[in-house]
Parts: structure tokens; sequence; C-alpha cells
């Protein structure tokens, strides 16, 4: 059986990359699949959060699940933190993954940056608490945006040595579920660097609850080359912001970049970035507003939440009690 597990760091700034790369998947499995989705708050403070913007944001990522069409009563909504198996499961993680392992981490790099000494131990970690979320309910496949790959490489390299050490075919081999035309979006400021809710211009990213105003400001802006689009997909090689415009669009409309770059071939970017405008208020006009509405009604939010961490505390029960007995801990 197939069980579906992934998670949003409430960490604010939830963006177009989110959405493309990760909640509209989520939207689109949860109908042949079990689906958990959580709002990762305790991974939101392995570096400073402050607690008053930390309760919002959870309930951000929750309207923001909820906005895009995941189905409450289909799918579990939770936040992680109410859900205590995922921090003992990551415990006994922290055990059984090595230190050259966790050194490997490019997120963790990234992070942390040149004064590493003084990153959080939670920061470090992270990928065990990942590896936990997703293993606590012995899930199979996990959607995400390509910039997780290497920690979901790390959760199978986890469950693999715990079965190993333990003699017991107990956790799964999750596979990523990584699918879309826009799984890595990049900066519309910088088509290196990808689009990121840390990034300190506001004009590197769409946020899902940007306006028809703001969403065509920063597409205006978006950085571009001077070129008209090309007919083949390989001529967009070397044109890191074209691709990604393009990435963008495709995924939007949900057609191949092949085909958008037929409709658009020899268009320039004063014609196509009024058209990807259109399309992007299109779509995210009414997610952004359905946030705003549920953003105003936290207790409606928090109703699904508490629903959703219920249900899933009765999915991990058995597990984490199955684990602790493998480990040599005295269950009752
Ligand atoms: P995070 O913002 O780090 O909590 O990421 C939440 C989800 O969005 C993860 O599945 C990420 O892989 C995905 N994601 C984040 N940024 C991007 C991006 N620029 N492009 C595509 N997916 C992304
Ligand atoms: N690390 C993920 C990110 O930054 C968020 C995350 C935490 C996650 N736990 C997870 C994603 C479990 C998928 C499954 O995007």
């Amino acid at each position: 059986m197939s069980r579906i597990f992934s998670g949003v760091q409430p960490t604010g700034n939830l963006h177009l990359g989110n959405y493309l790369g990760a909640i509209r998947n989520f939207v689109r499995l949860q109908d042949d699949y079990e689906c958990i989705y959580c709002a990762v708050d305790m991974h939101a403070i392995t570096v400073w959060k402050d607690p008053k913007e930390l309760r919002s944001n959870i309930r951000e990522v929750a309207a923001a699940y909820l906005a895009s069409g995941v189905d409450p009563k289909k799918s579990i909504v939770f936040a992680q933190s109410a859900v205590a198996a995922h921090a003992e499961l990551a415990w006994i993680f922290n055990c059984v993954a090595r230190l050259g392992w966790l050194n490997r981490m490019t997120q963790f790099k990234e992070k942390a940056g040149k004064n590493r000494e003084n990153a959080s131990v939670g920061l470090y970690a992270y990928p065990n608490l990942m590896a936990a979320d997703i293993l606590v309910y012995k899930a199979t496949h996990v959607p995400v945006g390509e910039d997780q790959k290497q920690h979901l490489e790390l959760t199978r390299d986890i469950a693999q040595k715990f079965n190993n050490d333990y003699e017991i075919e107990l956790f799964p081999l999750v596979e990523p579920l990584i699918f879309g035309e826009a799984t890595r979006v990049m900066s519309l400021r910088d088509g290196s660097k990808k689009m990121s809710k840390s990034d300190p211009s506001d004009y590197s990213r769409i946020t899902l609850m940007d306006g028809p105003d703001e969403i065509s400001k920063k597409l205006r802006k978006a950085r571009t080359d001077p070129e008209p689009l090309p007919e083949k997909l390989e001529d967009l090689e070397g044109r890191p912001e074209a691709a990604n415009l393009v990435g963008i669009y495709a995924a939007l409309a949900d057609k191949t970049r092949s085909e958008i770059l037929q409709e658009f071939a020899g268009s320039q970017f004063s014609t196509f970035k009024p058209a990807l405008t259109e399309l992007a208020v299109e779509k995210f006009g009414p997610i952004g507003s359905e946030m705003k509405r549920l953003m105003d009604d936290p207790s409606y939010v928090d109703s699904v939440l508490k629903d959703g961490a219920e249900r899933a505390r009765a999915i991990a029960a058995p597990i984490i009690r199955e684990v602790k007995e493998v480990v040599g801990f005295l269950t009752d």
C-alpha cells in the first residue's frame, strides 16, 4: 500500500515555487492515495523564529493547503509538534544517522553559511527529523521540489541502516515524487538562485497572497535577456531567466514547455510577460483570497489541525510502539 507524506515549513512568504513544486502536487495525489500533509513547525525553529509569527505562519501553511484544494476530509492536515512521535523517532534516528552523512547535506551548508560553529544543533540534525516525519507513518512516497532530493536519499539511508542494524524489515525505502514542469522555480531577480522564502528581495518571488498589482509589478521587473523566445527547448539552454519563466508558464497552464515555446516562438518578453501575468493572476487570485479568508477565521483552521493531529497520532502510535520494542525500550 502507498502512503503519501509531505511537509512545508511555516516560515512565511509561501511562494510560487512552494506551490508548483509541492502543494499543487499534494492536491493531485489525494484522490488516489492516503495523504498526510504537515506544517513542520519543529523544523521552523532550527533558526530563530518569533513565537507570534510562528503561530500565524503555521495557520498560513494550513490555509495554503486548504485554499489550494487539499480536502481535510480526505487528507490529514496537521502541525508536526502536535504529534510527539515525530520527536521520539527523530531522537532514535539521531543515533542511527552518521555525522559523515549529515556533513554532506547541502541545505545545511547553505543555511549555516560561513559561521557554522554558531548554527543550532537542530539545523544540523534537521534531516533526521525529516526522516522521522516520513517514517513514523511508514509513508512510501514523498511529493517535494527538486531541492529536497538529497534529504530523501538520507531518509532511505537511515531506513536501510535501521533495518540492517536491527535485522528487521520495518521501514520502507521512500520514493521522492518530483513532478511537473516547475520542480525548481528560480528567483525572478537571478536565474541562478532558487526562489526562496528567505531571499531579502520581495521582487525575487511571487507569494501566494500577492494580488494582481503585485504579480504584475514583479513579473514586469523580472530579469530576462534581450533575445526573443526560441522555438526549441534546447535553445533555452544558457538562458536561465527565460527558461524559468517558460517553466512557470507551462506549469500554470498545465502544458509542457515545448508546447509553450510553440505558442510563443519568436515573441519578445514584452508580449510573453503580460500573458504570463494574466495566467498567474487567474490561477493565484482565488488561492490568495481564499487564504486571506481562512486566515481571518483561525478557529476553523485550528479545528482542521486538531482533527488532523488526532488522526495522525492514531496512525503513528502503533508504529512508534513497534520501533521502541525493536530498539529494546520497555513498552507496556
Ligand atoms: P520549504 O519552503 O523549504 O518548506 O519547502 C516546501 C516545499 O516546497 C518543498 O517540497 C520544497 O522542495 C518546495 N520548494 C521550495 N522552494 C522551491 C522552488 N524554488 N521550486 C520548487 N519547489 C520548491
Ligand atoms: N525539509 C523540507 C523543506 O524544507 C520540509 C520537510 C520537513 C519535509 N519534513 C518533511 C518535506 C517530510 C517532506 C517530507 O522543504
